[in-house]
């Protein structure tokens, strides 16, 4: 029987009927069983976003679950890299973890980080392959919006010249809008982290309004010759039509995937979220 939830989601969406019909026809958990989306359709690659596997652990302050031992499932099951977020805090990674996590896998690490000076030098020290510049409150929940890139020019410059003369790709995670791309290009950075919280909080008309916008930021960012990612409440349900925008090369997704994993597996988790992103 058709989902209501899941038609009411997907309705206003341009989505293939081939898409929209393994939405509509499943049963809601039931994501293993999705046909793969056809040839023609974008294939984006995932980074898994580890986080909440230690927020588990620090509820105890333990050891268990090991954020390293998740980030080699996730690995194995075929995500393309391993996205984590030191944060100030330290609410949930550790700077122990970053270390054993970059030892650990052999596929990207991507280090989620204030552009704070403790965590610079972490980082330079640590050497991730990637580093994803945020914005950062202690009172947030979650990285709440994007960077202010055209409010923070100079000291942008300056760090993203550090991290690339130290061989590490940097990328800026900003909403998506056209004077936070064009200063994302000025600052110098090679990628944009598109922030997709407004798309996943939104619904029927305005879901579609923030999908266009994506869509409008990543046309114009690859223009500028800016590598497009894209994160931030992407769950099973909502993930198809933003891994479908031309140029979006990979999502970040981390909540979805570990809440999901503690009923079925890490492994199937990532599995079933690459299998709705046509891999
Ligand atoms: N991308 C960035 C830059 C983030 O800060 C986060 C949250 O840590 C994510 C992606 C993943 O978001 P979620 O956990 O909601 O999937």
């Amino acid at each position: 029987m058709t989902d209501p939830v899941i038609l009411s989601e997907t309705k206003n969406l341009s989505l293939s009927n081939e898409v929209r019909d393994c939405h509509a026809l499943r049963p809601r958990n039931d994501y293993v069983g999705l046909p793969r989306p056809s040839a023609s359709q974008r294939r984006c690659r995932l980074g898994v976003n580890i986080d909440h596997i230690a927020t588990l652990r620090q509820a105890r302050r333990g050891k268990k679950p090991d954020p390293v031992k998740g980030a080699i499932i996730c690995e194995k099951a075929g995500a393309d890299s391993i996205v984590c977020h030191l944060r100030e805090d330290r609410r949930h990674i550790q700077d122990k973890d970053l270390s054993l996590l970059k030892k650990a896998i052999k596929i990207p690490l991507n280090l989620e980080m204030a552009a704070a000076e403790e965590i610079i030098k972490i980082a330079s020290k640590e050497q991730p392959s990637q580093v994803t510049l945020v914005p950062e409150k202690r009172e947030e929940l979650t990285t709440e919006g994007g960077l202010d890139v055209k409010g923070n020019l100079e000291h942008l410059k300056k760090t993203i010249a550090g991290f690339k003369k130290a061989g590490i790709l940097v990328s800026l995670f900003i909403d998506p809008e056209t004077i936070q791309i064009k200063a994302s290009k000025e600052v110098g950075s090679q990628f944009v982290e598109l922030h997709t919280g407004r798309y996943s909080e939104s619904k029927g008309g305005g879901r579609a309004e923030e999908l266009k916008k994506l869509r409008r930021a990543t046309e114009f960012a690859i223009s500028l010759g800016l590598k497009v990612d894209a994160g931030h409440g992407l769950n099973y349900k909502n993930v198809v039509p933003v891994c479908q925008i031309p140029g979006i090369e990979k999502l970040n997704i981390g909540y979805a995937i570990i809440g999901r994993a503690l009923f079925v597996g890490l492994e199937k988790a990532v599995k079933e979220m690459l299998k709705l992103l046509g891999r």
